[in-house]
């Protein structure tokens, strides 16, 4: 089902907790690298916080949860850490997805998958249809995405089914072909691990999401970091565009 919610076209109902919540979650190999550890190590870790995340998700209602587990730019890490990545990914996967099923969870990966080997792509296939009918929380991976391969995946295909719009596409054109066009845009976006900054993640859809960035190294962020992101959001003026009085003054 396409969902052509969009914040510069619309403006969004705002609930005080947030309907989809992005997360880059960075600072394992920090985390690792303070305990005289391998970066792998705090890969590790950090699936752990995960599990626990969704569980706060599913608990608190949130409907999506996007979470960026390895960007277009990854591969760039040495060979040795990619593959780690890449079977901690397929064995995360294998462990979870009956779990995530079980409660409802309906999982989606986005991101370019011609890179990944048969039997991660196969185990990515099988979890997506297990789950493809599940109405509890929405769980997306996104795994070897780029917000630029994205936005150009999306005006390629549009191109091509549309080709008698030349010159004259909008907003709504675009919005159906891009990997997230099942999910309101982000509420929220979390990035933990100290650094303040997007690294390639939803470029189009953060349009207008509330960013929040926190020092905190993804295997420590618990359930009261969780809180306080939640409570930072709470307490932002979300105004798309228009004044603070015109906010106060339509309720
Ligand atoms: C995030 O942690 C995980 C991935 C990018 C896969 P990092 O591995 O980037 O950890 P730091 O930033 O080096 O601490
Ligand atoms: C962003 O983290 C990607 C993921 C968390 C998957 P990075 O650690 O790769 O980002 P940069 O390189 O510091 O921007
Ligand atoms: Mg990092």
């Amino acid at each position: 089902m396409a969902l052509f919610s969009s914040a510069t076209q619309r403006i969004p109902e705002v609930d005080a907790i947030p309907k989809h919540i992005a997360v880059i979650m960075d600072g394992n190999g920090r985390w690792a690298r303070k305990r005289f550890l391998p970066r792998i190590a705090g890969h590790k870790r950090g699936v752990e916080t995960v599990r626990d995340l969704v569980k706060q998700c599913v608990q608190l209602k949130v409907e999506y949860l996007t979470l960026f587990a390895f960007s277009s730019e990854n591969w760039r890490r040495p060979p040795e850490e990619v593959s780690f990545l890449m079977s901690l990914f397929l064995g995360a996967l294998k462990r979870e997805v009956v779990k995530l099923h079980q409660n409802n969870i309906k999982l989606v990966m986005i991101g370019e998958r011609s890179r990944f080997d048969t039997a991660l792509v196969a185990e990515i296939e099988a979890s997506e249809q297990l789950t493809a009918n599940n109405t509890g929380l929405v769980l997306t991976i996104a795994a070897n995405y780029g917000g630029r391969w994205d936005m150009l995946q999306a005006m390629n295909k549009m191109q091509l089914d549309l080709p008698q719009l030349n010159g004259h596409y909008r907003e709504d054109h675009l919005s159906p072909y891009l990997s997230m066009h099942y999910a309101p845009e982000p509420d929220l976006f979390i990035r933990t691990g100290g650094e303040t900054r997007i690294s390639n993640f939803l470029l189009w859809q953060l349009a207008y999401t509330e960013l929040y960035f926190t020092d905190t190294l993804w295997p420590d962020f618990n359930e009261e970091a969780f809180n306080l992101a939640i409570q930072s959001y709470q307490s932002r003026e979300r105004r798309f565009g228009r004044t603070s009085e015109q906010l106060t003054s339509k309720t």
